[in-house]
């Protein structure tokens, strides 16, 4: 089994939104997935009872899925939940503004060499202004320095396709959406976190 932590020191980022959308298209490439509610807002857990409630039940309650993914509620400092310390990757996602970057730099820098390893900054809710272009140049720049973690190219802002996907989904999400450019988007990005964990 791989585990997929979800995690970062800020709110708000999309840290359920990317666990849902992971754990979605995993499951439509037919991997068994499980998912793992680790924030006590329950916004995972909550989604999974809604889409339940709709007759789509993806998860595998077995121990042993191909991919376990772990939503959390953000960490404080580098006091990791086990989970995370134990993931073979971990997700970051990020608003590539400066007020979200300082927190998301100090945190990287905060954690141990052998975690900066694994970690995989997302950049979410992309707009590709000239300010969030200058904070993908800041976390290039520091993952340079660091000689560790792997940015993404990021998921744009779309606020009418990604935020349903927390909806109650009665099939998989991918089986539902008609925007292929949507698909590209999500799996220019995913297929490299599934080259990483297992090779190409
Ligand atoms: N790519 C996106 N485009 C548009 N809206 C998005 C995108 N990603 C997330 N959102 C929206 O941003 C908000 C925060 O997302 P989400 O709840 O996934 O963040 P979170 O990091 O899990 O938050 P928390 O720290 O409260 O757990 C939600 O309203 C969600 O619908
Ligand atoms: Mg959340």
């Amino acid at each position: 089994m791989k585990t997929i932590a979800i995690t970062g020191d800020k709110g708000g980022v999309g840290k359920s939104t990317i666990s849902a959308l992971l754990a979605q298209w995993f499951a439509f490439q037919n991997y068994s997935v499980n998912l793992l509610d680790a924030d006590p807002n329950r916004t995972i857990y909550t989604w999974l009872e809604k889409c339940k409630g709709a007759g789509y039940d993806f998860c595998v309650a077995e121990k042993d899925t191909d991919i376990l993914i772990v939503d959390t509620a953000g960490t404080s400092g580098s006091s990791l939940i086990q989970h995370v310390k134990d993931a073979d990757l971990i997700i970051v996602p990020f608003q590539p503004h400066v007020a979200d970057l300082e927190i998301v730099i100090g945190w990287f820098l905060s954690i141990k060499e052998s975690l900066q390893k694994k970690v995989v900054f997302l950049p979410n809710r992309r707009e590709g202004t000239v300010e969030q272009k200058e904070g993908i140049l800041q976390v290039t720049k520091i993952l340079k320095a660091e000689g560790a973690g792997f940015l993404l190219k990021g998921i744009n802002n779309r606020p009418a396709i990604y935020p349903p996907i927390l909806n109650a989904l009665s099939v998989n999400y991918f089986a539902s959406i008609k925007d292929t450019k949507v698909i590209e988007e999500i799996s220019s990005n995913f297929t490299i976190l599934k080259e990483i964990l297992y090779g190409k």
